[in-house]
């Protein structure tokens, strides 16, 4: 694969693939360390936002897999980055991602990106700019560490979640996506992968929402075709109780109404309106031997209780480990379609 930003290259074969390499690898690391898959590969990445897991276990796996890794974050430790094509640059980035992207590519075998939505805008955000443009001018292989519309990383790591989770078989259980309110306003990127991984694997997905808090609706159509060619489905409420009836996974994630990008506190007084949207016992226990799930960073207390996020049910930290495998395997497999 030269690009992974949607998570859905390669269509279920690819899919598949990552799966059992990581979960082989996971299974032994030991003898995938003894190989040094990745002995003298490096991977560069660019974060132009915070992260603890993504670049924790990016870093952990390339050294693991004996390669290496460069981290840089434009604006404090590297120059800041303009990707707007034809932009007069006389503010405050000095490099451009077309000689950026270039440069990086004659040092490096694997590029990553970390690039959040802007938050001022949903319709240009969904056009998921500045990772395309790094796909587009970078030479080696490029892949999202979380753009504005995917976490890709994360989906991949959820999929052999819910794979170990089910011994192999989440096809046909409930995956409850539920919206949870925020102090601030988030983006869309987990919440569309983790439906998208959901219906990929066949399950019976139902996505909780108030009023206004719509997801991109290509990416909601892309879900529906998914779950219905792997025998599952997608559905909607607006009633967080309902989605969790009968689940077996719940998934909960804040995310931005798009009727508020650009409004300023007009994002975080809504989600203040929906207070009531905080997952607890009261929700889990409607569920079937419900599991709890999170990309984390989370907001204790806020959009899960401590009493949930520290129950048996929570699979919180399980999802953060299987970053590193799955990233393992990402890495294996696209330095090695390079090579
Ligand atoms: N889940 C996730 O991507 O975590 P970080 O933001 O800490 O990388």
């Amino acid at each position: 694969m030269q690009r992974y930003i949607s998570g859905l290259e390669g269509g279920p074969e690819a899919l598949n693939d990552l799966l059992r390499l990581a979960a082989a690898i996971k299974a032994d690391p030991e003898a995938t360390y003894r190989r040094k898959p990745l002995a003298g590969k490096i991977m560069g990445s660019i974060f132009l936002n915070p992260s603890l897991r993504t670049r924790a276990s990016m870093e952990a796996a390339m050294v693991r897999l004996g390669g290496h890794m460069i981290s840089l974050a434009p604006g404090g430790g590297s120059w800041g980055i303009e990707f707007e094509t034809g932009a007069v640059m006389d503010g405050n980035q000095a490099e451009h991602i077309i000689e950026a992207a270039r440069v990086l590519s004659g040092y490096v075998d694997l590029l990553g990106m970390r690039s959040f939505a802007g938050m001022q805008d949903f319709h240009l955000d969904m056009q998921d700019r500045a990772i395309q443009a790094l796909a587009d001018y970078a030479t080696v292989p490029v892949l999202s560490l979380e753009s504005a519309v995917y976490h890709p990383c994360q989906a991949l790591a959820d999929a052999l979640t819910l794979h170990e989770l089910f011994q192999g078989a989440p096809q046909g259980r409930r995956f409850a996506l539920v919206w949870a309110t925020h102090p601030r306003m988030c983006g869309v990127a987990v919440p569309h992968s983790a439906l998208l991984t959901a219906a990929r694997l066949g399950m019976e997905v139902v996505v909780a929402h108030p009023e206004g808090y719509d997801l991109h609706a290509p990416v909601v159509e892309a879900a529906r075709a998914l779950a219905h060619a792997a025998g599952g489905d997608v559905s909607f409420t607006d009633s967080m109780e309902q989605a969790c009836r009968g689940a077996h996974v719940v998934y909960a994630k804040a995310w931005g109404s798009p009727l508020d990008y650009g409004q300023g506190d007009a994002g975080p007084a809504r989600n203040r309106a929906h207070a009531a949207w905080t997952l607890g016992a009261h929700h889990m226990e409607q569920g079937d031997d419900a599991r709890f799930m999170h990309c984390l960073p989370v907001r204790r207390n806020v959009v899960v209780t401590d009493q949930v996020i520290d129950s048996p049910a929570s699979a919180v930290i399980q999802q953060a480990h299987n970053r590193m495998w799955a990233q393992m395997a990402l890495a294996i497999q696209m330095v090695d379609a390079a090579r």
